[in-house]
């Protein structure tokens, strides 16, 4: 059922820019709206200003109009089981829940799925600016 997540998220690693690193990393969301939404990890001269995969796919969700995150698929061309990085994980978390699926790939499909709250335990959230 996650496997188109998985193609989808391996089809955008193949638009990534990522000349400086040479680490295309792909990611694809399925959000409440049941629609699900790509994004590659777009580097720049500058390094500090490129960003990520999920990144770029949280902002199609958003633009888009889907506001909750269900599922993500994420691959990385050089690395079996590449995990969100420590921004991401948080930015996920602004649109996911404890229980989001985060699906880990390699070239030839998900090799693990943990949750959001297993990433991002002990979470800083919403409760705190309350
Ligand atoms: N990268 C992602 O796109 N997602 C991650 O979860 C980990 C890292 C990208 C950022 C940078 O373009 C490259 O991988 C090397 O760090």
């Amino acid at each position: 059922m996650a496997d188109d997540l998985f193609k989808t998220a391996r089809e955008a690693m193949g638009r990534a820019h990522a000349p400086y690193s040479k680490f295309p990393v792909g990611a694809a969301i399925r959000a409440d709206d049941g629609k699900v939404y790509a994004g590659a990890n777009i580097e720049v001269i500058s390094f500090p200003e490129g960003w990520c995969a999920e990144t770029t796919a949280i902002g199609h969700m958003v633009m888009a109009g889907g506001r909750r995150i269900e599922e993500v698929a994420v691959i990385a061309e050089k690395m079996a089981r590449c995990t969100p990085c420590g921004g991401c994980r948080q930015r996920l978390a602004e649109f996911g829940t404890p229980d989001t699926r985060i699906h880990l790939c390699d070239a030839s499909g998900i090799v693990e799925t943990v949750t959001l709250a297993e990433l991002l335990p002990l979470a800083f959230d919403s409760e705190a600016l309350k």
